[in-house]
């Protein structure tokens, strides 16, 4: 559940005007928020690059990528809450693998195949399985 204090950062956030050719990523319920130029961030080697979970590993904000990001696993699962228009086509590889995800959404995605292909802003959720796994023993390490 979201906090009244995780909502207030990410209204803020939101409020701050955003340059042309830049994109702001937001996680939640966290609210950890990154900017960068888009196409400009280096590649990290897990997923697409430019992904969801390319520039969440970019950032320093941890996201859950137990396969290394290569569409074999469904803990990278984020639910698109803004911005959905900015990413890339989910291809059927995608959407076979979110099939199996707990917690499954109209608006899911995988982060590691899920590319931010135009500037802008993008909100995700993280959802609480996914938070929980490294807690609960699971978790890489990358
Ligand atoms: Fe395994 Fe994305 S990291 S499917």
């Amino acid at each position: 559940m979201e906090t009244t204090e995780q909502a207030k950062k990410t209204t803020e956030s939101e409020q701050k005007a955003l340059a042309p050719n830049m994109v702001r990523l937001i996680f939640m319920p966290g609210g950890e928020s990154v900017e960068f130029e888009a196409g400009k961030l280096p590649y990290q080697e897990h997923g697409k690059k430019g992904s969801i979970l390319d520039v969440a590993i970019n950032k320093g904000v941890h996201l859950e990528h137990a396969c290394g990001g290569n569409c074999a696993c469904t803990t990278c699962h984020v639910v698109v809450k803004k911005g959905r228009e900015l990413l890339s086509e989910m291809s059927e590889e995608e959407a076979d693998r979110l099939e199996t995800a707990a917690d499954l959404q109209l608006n899911s995605r995988l982060g590691c195949m899920a590319v931010i292909e135009k500037p802008g802003e993008v909100v995700v959720e993280i959802p609480s399985w996914n938070r929980n796994y490294v807690r609960e023993g699971g978790g890489s390490t990358l």
